[in-house]
């Protein structure tokens, strides 16, 4: 931690401290809080959000439950929404990774800089991995988008596996493969359970599908040109026929692909926060669908796809 990094609030330090603690997923430290197992360094920033965020009605919200594709929902979002901002040649993409072009709110509150939030024009662009139940109500009730990208679980884990074993310290043994697997199965993994955190952002883009836009990061892949311009039509400011003509949907979509970021990554020598450090490149890894097959065996994916079926039971959402 560097010496003069913002210390994040206190006054949270207390109730934090009795709340049920899981240290498996090391480095992380997992509390259970408002029923999600939340990463404890981030709890001061979220119970800070909870109490003071004030949402616009213009604000934007990229959200997803944690290696289902944040990254590239906050690239593709800020590239599309920015777009007559600033030329392909001068992107802020190209110099920021897209963590820092959309900030996560809870960060911004744990490391002491939230006036940051006031100051910024509007329409604003903001990042959460917390499930719907736990946002604030100026949040929910503000009339901002939120836009929610979610992942075939099996790859949500193998992708959460891989990161994890890229924070630990040298000197600690990975978790076991096998004990990472029932935690997140029972619902203890960081943000989780996934499976209720899918489930709250479905049902309310089932509630208000004119505010909450539900993405599949399979068909993002699949569709890339679709879930740019749907993207687009969502928050306002859809492309223009000459836009479309002109090759601007192809243009970001490049930019904000995973050769194009994971590229780019390379030559960002920076850290990616202050309190677990991690080199930008960690957030690339291979970037497609179906990898759990190389790691998991039968028996395994079997009893992963039986809790979703079961979790998501009667909810229509299906993987
Ligand atoms: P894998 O580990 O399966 O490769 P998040 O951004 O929510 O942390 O999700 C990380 C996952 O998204 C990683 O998956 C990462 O490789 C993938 N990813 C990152 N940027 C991407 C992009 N531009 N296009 C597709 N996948 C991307």
């Amino acid at each position: 931690k560097r010496e003069d990094a913002p210390k994040p609030p206190q006054q949270f330090d207390g109730l934090i401290s009795t709340l049920p603690l899981n240290q498996e997923w090391i480095p992380i430290r997992l509390r259970k809080y408002q029923d999600f197992w939340i990463p404890e360094h981030s709890l001061p920033g979220v119970m800070a959000m909870q109490q003071n965020f004030e949402a616009r009605p213009d604000d934007v919200f990229v959200l997803s439950y944690p290696k289902s594709g944040t990254t590239w929902l906050k690239a593709l979002a800020f590239a599309i929404m920015t777009r007559t901002h600033y030329s392909m040649a001068d992107h802020p993409l190209l110099r920021s990774n897209p963590h820092e072009c959309v900030l996560f709110i809870p960060s911004v509150f744990s490391n002491g800089t939230a006036s940051k939030l006031e100051a910024m024009p509007s329409p604003r662009i903001l990042g959460s991995h917390l499930a719907y139940s736990l946002l604030p109500d100026s949040m929910k009730g503000s009339g901002g988008r939120f836009l929610y990208v979610c992942r075939e679980p099996k790859d949500v884990f193998i992708s959460r596996w891989h990161f994890n074993d890229k924070m630990r310290p040298d000197s600690v043994e990975p978790i076991p493969f096998e004990r990472a697997f029932d935690l997140y199965c029972d619902g203890i993994s960081p943000y989780g359970s996934i499976w209720e955190h899918v489930r709250e952002y479905w049902e309310e883009s089932l509630r208000r599908p004119e505010k909450v836009l539900f993405l599949k990061y399979e068909e993002m892949l699949e569709e890339p040109v679709g879930t740019a311009k749907k993207l687009a039509d969502f928050v306002g400011c859809p492309f223009s026929p000459e836009e479309e003509n002109e090759g601007v949907v192809e243009e970001i979509i490049r930019l904000c692909s995973f050769d194009s970021l994971s590229k780019l990554a390379g030559r960002m020598m920076h850290k990616l926060n202050t309190v677990i450090p991690l080199q930008t490149t960690s957030l690339y890894r291979k970037g497609v669908a179906g990898d759990w097959r190389n790691h998991m065996s039968e028996v395994m994916a079997g009893r992963m796809d039986a809790v979703t079926s079961q979790k998501l039971e009667r909810s229509g959402l299906t993987f």
